[in-house]
């Protein structure tokens, strides 16, 4: 069983001038807080961080680990990301029958808990699934191009997908070889695009992905309280 973390995207919606993946999270870069909780889980073989050609950054940020590999193969989208990295971990000697737990950098609050349930859930299971959360909001669609609200939408079995997502390589990786996977924005659409369906397992909502500047104060005094209170989350 391995784990890839995608993080080759430049992170524009934060506004800052580095990808996000490297902005400063209670003392360390995103990546670090990310890569600590999955190699946390004794039961993943390698984590490997995909990064773009040429970035240099992880190398320096992250602490050698015999489970840490950086491959500089990241694409212009995260489909394409992650297809090289899978293919990496192939040439690098995973079976297409393995499991492979793929999980965005910018959900750098992710526990070590969370990511055993989604395991124990998945390993058994014939296609694989992914952590998500059942939605709670009231959902609107705007009408048009207006800020006004258009319809009101029924929650009633909507989930919001979250990561680690855990399907075989070999799979995964045949269903983004088709050229119209590279615009998908999750491995659970790869596979759901072959006819099959992933299992929801329900993640935690500490697990959100950093994408807007408030996600950066909040993902910072999750990750300084877990660090006071150790054993709430981050650490095995
Ligand atoms: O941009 P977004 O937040 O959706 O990216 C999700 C994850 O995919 C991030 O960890 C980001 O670094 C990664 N990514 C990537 N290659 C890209 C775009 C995004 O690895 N071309």
């Amino acid at each position: 069983m391995y784990a890839l973390i995608p993080a080759a995207g430049s992170g524009t919606r934060l506004g800052a001038a580095e990808p996000k993946q490297y902005l400063p999270l209670a003392g360390e870069p995103m990546l670090v807080h990310s890569v600590r909780a999955l190699l946390g889980c004794a039961e993943l073989r390698s984590v490997t961080v995909v990064v773009r050609p040429g970035d240099t950054r992880a190398g320096q940020c992250l602490r050698a680990d015999a489970r840490l590999r950086i491959v500089d193969c990241g694409g212009a989208t995260r489909a394409a990301s992650v297809r090289a990295g899978l293919q990496r971990l192939l040439d690098a000697g995973a079976r297409p029958r393995d499991w492979v737990l793929v999980h965005d950098a910018a959900r750098c609050c992710v526990s070590v808990g969370a990511v055993r349930r989604l395991i124990e859930a998945c390993e058994h299971d014939a296609v694989g699934g992914l952590l998500a959360l059942p939605v709670a909001d009231t959902l609107k669609r705007q009408r048009g191009d207006s800020r006004r609200v258009g319809a009101t939408l029924s929650r009633e079995g909507l989930w919001q997908a979250q990561t680690p997502q855990m399907f075989r390589i070999g799979l995964l990786l045949e269903g983004l070889q088709r050229s119209d996977a590279l615009a998908l924005t999750d491995e659970s659409s790869v596979i759901e695009s072959q006819g099959l369906q992933p299992l929801l397992v329900e993640g935690e909502p500490d697990n959100f992905k950093v994408t807007l500047p408030g996600d950066l104060r909040l993902a910072e005094a999750l990750l300084l309280r877990r660090r006071a209170q150790p054993g709430r989350g981050g650490k095995p």
